[in-house]
């Protein structure tokens, strides 16, 4: 199984501003099927914990900061996370929580495949159950 790792994404420095660019299957193993983006996040706010079956993700803070705080039921890995070339790589079968985030944070998730709640695991035993099947 693939493990959880920070990327480091190419960084274009310009004194008129950086630039930073993913390509799939490149910078990440995976295609893209979904972007989505969390926004005005209430500073020290946090999201609920869950897993997917079948998504991977690559989560980035285009700005501001927050946690990603992985298990994969043998270690806890976390990734605190505040500069706009770096990403997250998250497998699937994970359990996953984002957290602390900033005032004005701005996370964007890109994500393997489209949305299906069944893909969702929200219930931690449950995890524990299908991680070691
Ligand atoms: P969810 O991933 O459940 O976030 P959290 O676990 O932090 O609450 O998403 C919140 C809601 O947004 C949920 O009702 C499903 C919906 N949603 C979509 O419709 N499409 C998406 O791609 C995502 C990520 C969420």
């Amino acid at each position: 199984m693939s493990e959880p790792r920070l990327i480091y994404l190419p960084k274009i420095l310009d004194d008129r501003g950086n630039l930073t660019f993913v390509e799939e299957e490149k910078h990440f193993p995976f295609k893209i099927n979904r972007v989505y983006w969390i926004y005005d996040v209430p500073g020290g706010e946090f999201s609920s914990s869950h897993a997917f079956r079948e998504n991977e993700e690559l989560i980035a803070a285009l700005s501001g900061s927050f946690d990603v705080v992985l298990h994969d039921s043998t270690r806890e890995y976390r990734f605190s996370l505040n500069r706009s070339y770096n990403g997250v790589y998250v497998p699937k079968m994970v359990w996953r929580k984002m957290e602390n985030f900033s005032t004005n944070s701005l996370a964007l998730i890109l994500a393997s495949t489209s949305y299906d709640e069944n893909d969702y695991i929200r219930d931690y035993d449950t995890f524990l159950k299908e991680v070691s099947q």
